[in-house]
């Protein structure tokens, strides 16, 4: 039980948005919903959005939950789950999009459309809603695996900065202006606006926790250490690190694989708190069995932010 980091994440008054990231398979939708289940269960309003194309969020809680509207989950009152599909995302952003840019396909190209990160984009423009208009005290985000998770985020950004430079050019506003209706224009405002207003939230420390799950092994660590400083390119602060799987020494018993595992483990756990001192850094044991039912998700829970 980690009582500074319940502390940091805690909502004052003012809703918290809680982000999971991290390398694939690291954890982070397990401690993205332990944390959303362990605040609805303290009472609070909570809500957990998945961007993850897969279905982990419907299984982790035995129930449908889809991207049209916030279902709520069974079995913990508080509690709401939505899980954004990229593809659905895209769908209604691309339609939204489309009949601006018929209008400026001139001056934009076609390719904004079909560019690859349309899904990245799409997720972000959802998301960005969701900072909007918070009507839960805490919203946990289970993010995508790192990468793409950036990604995510800088591309909306570079897009905000190069609407930027669009609108501050005047002849090609005046360009613009002439084929494009007036509603079209303040849309295109509008979600540079969104954008910046989504991640201003991303990088205040008094509302966002940015928690980045790894494993005491080499390739997380580095994945990690290369998250943190792409975070902080775009501004946001990561402030909490959890180490998952963690092999506690009363479990090894004489066993010469685990002790081994174990050894590793130490070497690793070190080199974590000399690399990333400053952050928070909690640890979360290897439970001998997966985490994909509600009563070992309120067990992880409890072992993270206590009872
Ligand atoms: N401390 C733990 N002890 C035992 N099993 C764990 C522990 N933490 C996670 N697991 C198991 O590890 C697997 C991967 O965890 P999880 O799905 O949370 O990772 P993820 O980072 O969300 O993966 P992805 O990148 O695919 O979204 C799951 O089967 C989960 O039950
Ligand atoms: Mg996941």
């Amino acid at each position: 039980m980690d009582q500074q980091l319940h502390q940091l994440m805690s909502p004052d008054g003012k809703t918290k948005y809680l982000f999971f990231g991290g390398k694939g398979g690291v954890g982070k939708t397990t401690l993205a919903t332990a944390t959303a289940t362990w605040f609805a269960d303290q009472g609070y309003k909570t809500t957990i959005v998945s961007t993850d194309p897969t279905v982990s969020l419907s299984a982790m809680f035995a129930q449908p939950i889809g991207g049209e509207k916030r279902v709520p989950i069974r079995h913990v009152p508080n509690l709401c789950g939505l899980n954004i599909n990229p593809s659905d995302a895209k769908g209604v952003y691309t339609q939204r999009l489309n009949s601006m840019m018929a209008q400026i396909s001139g001056t934009f190209g076609n390719e904004v459309i079909s560019t690859p990160c349309m899904d990245e984009m799409a997720t972000f423009d959802q998301f960005a809603t969701f900072l909007e208009e918070p009507d839960s005290e805490v919203i946990v985000f289970d993010t995508a695996p790192t990468g793409k998770t950036l990604r995510e985020l800088a591309i909306p950004f570079d897009w905000a900065g190069f609407l930027q430079k669009q609108i501050q050019d005047g002849k090609e506003l005046a360009r613009l202006m002439m084929n494009m209706d007036g509603d079209s224009f303040e849309g295109l405002e509008r979600d540079k606006q969104r954008y910046e207003n989504a991640l201003a939230v991303m990088r205040d420390r008094a509302t966002t926790v940015f928690s980045l799950v790894l494993l005491p092994e080499r390739l997380p660590i580095e994945e990690t250490h290369s998250a943190i400083t792409g975070l902080d390119r775009l501004g946001i602060p990561v402030q909490s690190l959890v180490v998952n799987q963690c092999i506690l020494p009363e479990v090894v018993e004489g066993n010469r694989f685990l002790a081994a595992r174990s050894k590793v483990q130490a070497y690793y756990l070190d080199e974590i708190e000399a690399r990333f001192n400053g952050l928070l850094k909690t640890r979360l044991p290897l439970l001998d069995h997966d985490v994909s039912d509600l009563s070992t998700l309120r067990q992880v829970g409890k072992m993270i932010y206590g009872e």
